[in-house]
């Protein structure tokens, strides 16, 4: 691998320089792309020396207020560059801005060119998958065999990352479901790509009926010449979709940054309420932090991987701040009208609706020893917390704090959210595992990712699945010493109902035609801290 025509040489010292060469070996990164080489060695070393994260580094909270706070997308996304859990090194003397921010402003004015050389042949792809990518990443939840086939569109729209996309359909002849993603269309793409979107059609047992492709404005059924271009086309966008909009924006910017400033701003620290969702923000502002600076900005990780111009970039991530998943998740589904589906048609329903259930038992009997009855309504510091959330999350439709129950359904919704829902829409090893399943960009005459697309793919996973506190560690090191005896109590029945739902969901997947462990207890992370 050659530097001489790499900014990387502009930015690192020799010694350094020879380290990113090492790293790549052979691979065959084009020496030009700083971005990919400059992500993939910094996701290699990520991987390497970051220290697992505990319960124990969960910090009990001190101060509230005020904080500042920067905006991204005026008006839509804003950040916090301090943190709770990990306050910033010391500055500089002479205050000048430390090596890391003039790298990164380096790198993210590098070129953005769509790099589309392909893999040899698929066999290439997974070799250098196994021996350099995978080791990196975070665990598959599942194993997506066949990941080509009609039944795999079924089981992404049923219980992959699509089922929560899923709606009814009536009155087009045997059509009974779809997962519709063609608006994706309107989205600019750069010069080489096809634009993104697609519809998937499904009958009432569930099979694959057709695919709308918005790019092609056609419709294909199974044999068409382009049968497997369109699905292609439904899988990357899935995959495009919920990653940025579900994942990045409502989830990342929405529910944990939006929820993590009203505790601060508004909860004291030694609030019952902060005391109950601090684990669930842990990090959470330098996780954000991190999102814009390096993934969503301008020049970023997304808007290379994926096709999209940065202000195509931006109109995504609006939509995804304004659907934030702050409506509990029993709700959504009745809305969504898919409420009655049975396990055997929608298991994402049952797993989803069983956590629910047992965060919002924890979250009612934690509620309930600091404020019995409906006291908790006329709380001053909770009706800000409130207010502020209502406010601030564009969508929510949160109305006015009336009852007990209504801010019990909202937290225990925040905590289902950034551990659940976060499994849901961000465990993407089993989606990446084989390179033929998903891709950012899609392009006419192939149904596989570029190796440029391969590095950045497999690095972002990397980098984002670094192990962080559990849902079922011991947390309780942040409860007040008021009444801590009974909510160490009320904690453990939570872990007791958490690992009854694993045995369930073992259970469950023994009779089910695929495994579904996205809910499995075992599997969650306290917080949207990766
Ligand atoms: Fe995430």
């Amino acid at each position: 691998m050659s530097t001489t025509d790499s900014q990387l040489s502009l930015i690192f010292p020799p010694e350094i320089l020879k380290m990113v060469e090492a790293n790549e070996g052979d691979l065959p990164i084009e020496a030009s792309d700083t971005f990919t080489r400059f992500l993939f060695f910094v996701a290699t070393n990520t991987v390497k020396n970051s220290p697992q994260h505990t319960a124990k580094d969960i910090a009990v909270p001190s101060v509230s207020g005020p904080l500042e706070k920067f905006e991204f997308l005026p008006g839509y996304i804003n950040f916090v560059p301090l943190d709770e859990d990990m306050p910033p090194a010391p500055a500089s003397a002479d205050n000048s801005p430390p090596p890391s921010a003039q790298i990164l402003s380096t790198i993210l004015s590098a070129p953005i060119v769509d790099d589309f050389r392909q893999w040899q042949d698929k066999e290439a792809a997974v070799k250098v998958i196994a021996e350099h990518l995978i080791g990196m990443q975070p665990e598959a939840l599942e194993l997506w065999t066949d990941v080509t086939s009609d039944t795999t569109i079924t089981n992404l729209a049923f219980q992959g990352m699509a089922a929560h996309l899923l709606a009814p359909v009536t009155g087009q002849g045997n059509v009974a479901f779809k997962v519709d993603l063609a608006s994706l269309a309107e989205l600019p793409v750069r010069d080489g790509n096809e634009r993104m979107g697609a519809t998937a059609f499904f009958d009432a047992d569930r099979n694959l009926l057709s695919i709308y492709v918005s790019n092609d404005d056609a419709t294909y059924v199974s044999g068409d010449d382009l049968w497997e271009h369109a699905k292609w086309h439904f899988r990357c966008a899935v995959f495009t979709y919920v990653t940025i909009a579900d994942h990045l924006s409502g989830l990342h910017f929405g529910v944990s940054e939006l929820t993590m400033e009203a505790c601060r701003e508004q909860l004291p620290a030694d609030h019952p309420l902060r005391r109950l969702l601090k684990p669930h923000v842990y990090i959470a502002a330098k996780t954000q932090t991190t999102a814009v600076r390096v993934l969503a900005a301008q020049g970023g990780i997304a808007e290379r991987l994926w096709p999209f111009t940065f202000e195509g970039l931006a109109m995504l991530l609006k939509q995804g701040i304004e659907s934030g998943p702050f409506e509990p998740f029993p709700q959504r589904l009745k809305n969504s009208g898919l409420a009655n589906l049975s396990d055997e048609m929608y298991p994402y329903a049952t797993d989803g609706l069983a956590l629910y259930e047992v965060c919002r038992e924890y979250v009612e009997n934690y509620v309930e020893i600091y404020f019995p009855g409906e006291s908790i309504v006329d709380d001053a510091a909770v009706q800000a917390w409130w207010k502020q959330l209502e406010t601030n999350a564009a969508g929510s439709g949160l109305g006015t704090l009336q009852t007990k129950a209504q801010l019990v359904d909202l937290v225990a919704q925040i905590v289902f959210a950034v551990s659940g829902w976060h499994s849901h829409v961000g465990a993407d090893t089993r989606y990446l595992a084989d390179p033929s399943f998903v891709a950012g960009k899609v392009r006419a005459g192939s149904e596989f990712p570029d190796i440029q697309s391969t590095f950045l793919i497999f690095s972002l996973n990397a980098v984002t699945g670094l192990y962080q506190p559990k849902l079922l560690d011991d947390f309780t090191h942040v409860y007040l010493e008021l009444h801590k005896e009974k909510a160490v109590e009320v904690f453990q029945q939570f872990q007791k109902s958490l690992l009854a739902l694993g045995r369930d969901i073992d259970s469950r997947n023994e009779s089910r035609s695929m495994p579904l462990r996205t809910f499995h207890p075992a599997v969650l992370d306290t917080a949207v801290s990766k």
